[in-house]
C-alpha cells in the first residue's frame, strides 16, 4: 500500500546516526522535541514517564533499549553476555505493566541471541539492534496491513470515535485504530474522526486531535463524558480503539474509558472495533482478569498539568487501563485478518493464518 496523504505521518521511533530518536508525547502538541536516550535507564523512563507511549511504540522502544544496556558490554563470553541481556530485559519490564507488547519484543530480543550461531560477543550485539530494528520494520508492515484490512469495515462510514491514541505516535507508523483511517485518506476518502480527550493524560487531545489535523484528517475533539452524547445524535457510525493486551478469550485492555465506550455503543447499536496486531494478544491468558493493570501517581488526577484541581491528600484511583468484556467487541481488526466471535476459536485461527473471514 502506499499512502499518500498532505503531510505523512511522522515515525515517533527511528534509528539515525546511531541513536534512537524519540519524540517525546509528553511536549506534544505544544513542542515537537526529539529526544535520545543514550542508557538503558534513560530508556526506562522514557517508556516510564510516556515520553514514548502505546503497545506498539512501547515494545519498539524497549527493544531499541536492550541494545543501549549492552552497546559497551564488555562481557568476555556468550554466557555473559546473554546473562546482562537477561538483566536489562527484566529491568524494562518494570517500567510498565499492561502492554504485552514490552513483554513480546524483550523476549524476540533474547530469543534472537538464543538462536544466533556465534559467540562472538560483538556479533551478538550486532544481532540485538537488527532484531530491535527488524521488529520497528515490522511493526511499520503491521499497521499497513491493519489500515488494509480494516477499511473496508469504515468505508462507507461518515464519522468514527476513537479514544487515547491508537495512531502512528503508538507505532512505528501509521497507528492500528487510526490505519484504517489514514489508509481510506490515502485513496481519497476522508473520514471523520471523533477524538476523546481521555482523561487524565490527555493522549487523545494532544495527540490523537494533533497526528490527525497534521495529517488533513478532519477531527472533532470531545471531552470523554460527551461521547454518549454524539453517539445519542448520530454523529459516529462506529467506535475503534487499540489494545494493549487481548487474553485468549478476546477480553481486551485499553486506556481507561474504553470499556464504557463499548457499553454505550451497544446501547446504540453501533459496531465496537478493536485494531491490534498479533504481538499484543496474550493467549496465555485465559480472561481479561489476568491482564495486569498499571496503576499510577494520584498527581495525574488530582492536577491538570502542575495545577491542583482536587483538595490537597484527597485519596484516588487511577487504574491506567480498563478490560472491555469480550461480549461487547464487534470484531477485531489485526495484521492477519479480521477476528470475529466466537474469539476462543477464531483469535487462534487468525493468528495462525487460516484467515476464514
Ligand atoms: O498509557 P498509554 O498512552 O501508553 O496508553 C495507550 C493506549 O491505551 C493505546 O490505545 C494502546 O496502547 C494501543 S496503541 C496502538
Amino acid at each position: 500500500m502506499v499512502i499518500l496523504l498532505p503531510y505523512e505521518p511522522l515515525s515517533p521511533i527511528r534509528w539515525h546516526n546511531g541513536q534512537v530518536e524519540l519524540i517525546d508525547q509528553t511536549r506534544l502538541p505544544g513542542e515537537l522535541v526529539v529526544i535520545r536516550p543514550r542508557t538503558v535507564e534513560e530508556m526506562w523512563d522514557a517508556i516510564k514517564r510516556l515520553k514514548v507511549r502505546g503497545a506498539p511504540a512501547i515494545g519498539i522502544a524497549a527493544a531499541f533499549g536492550l541494545y543501549l544496556a549492552v552497546r559497551d558490554s564488555r562481557a568476555a563470553s556468550r554466557a555473559e553476555f546473554e546473562s546482562e541481556l537477561k538483566k536489562a530485559a527484566n529491568y524494562l519490564t518494570t517500567s510498565r505493566p499492561t502492554a504485552v507488547n514490552l513483554f513480546w519484543a524483550l523476549r524476540r530480543v533474547e530469543a534472537a541471541v538464543a538462536d544466533a550461531p556465534t559467540d562472538n560477543v560483538a556479533a551478538l550485539k550486532e544481532i540485538v539492534l537488527r532484531e530491535a530494528l527488524t521488529i520497528r520494520d515490522e511493526d511499520e508492515a503491521t499497521c499497513r496491513a491493519i489500515g488494509h484490512n480494516g477499511a473496508p469495515l469504515l468505508e462507507e462510514l461518515e464519522a468514527v470515535l476513537t479514544h487515547c491514541n491508537a495512531g502512528t505516535l503508538a507505532t512505528a507508523r501509521y497507528g492500528t485504530a487510526l490505519a484504517p483511517v489514514y489508509y481510506l485518506a490515502s485513496r481519497g476518502k476522508l473520514l471523520k474522526v471523533f477524538a476523546d480527550e481521555t482523561r487524565p493524560l490527555l493522549q487523545g487531545a494532544r495527540l490523537t486531535a494533533w497526528e490527525l489535523h497534521q495529517a488533513g484528517i478532519p477531527v472533532t475533539l470531545i471531552t470523554d463524558n460527551m461521547a454518549a452524547a454524539v453517539m445519542s445524535k448520530g454523529l459516529v457510525q462506529a467506535v475503534i480503539v487499540g489494545a494493549d493486551r487481548i487474553a485468549a478469550n478476546g477480553d481486551v485492555a485499553n486506556k481507561i474509558g474504553t470499556y464504557g465506550l463499548a457499553v454505550l455503543a451497544k446501547e446504540h447499536c453501533l459496531p465496537f472495533y478493536v485494531a491490534a496486531p498479533a504481538s499484543t494478544f496474550d493467549l496465555s491468558l485465559k480472561s481479561g482478569e489476568e491482564i495486569p493493570i498499571e496503576e499510577r501517581d494520584a498527581a495525574e488526577v488530582t492536577h491538570f498539568g502542575l495545577k491542583p484541581i482536587a483538595p490537597a491528600g484527597i485519596d484516588v484511583f487511577n487504574p491506567a487501563f480498563d478490560v472491555t468484556p469480550n461480549r461487547y467487541v464487534t470484531a477485531i481488526i489485526t495484521e492477519k485478518g479480521i477476528i470475529r466471535p466466537p474469539y476462543q476459536e477464531n483469535i487462534p485461527r487468525v493468528l495462525q493464518g487460516i484467515n476464514f473471514n
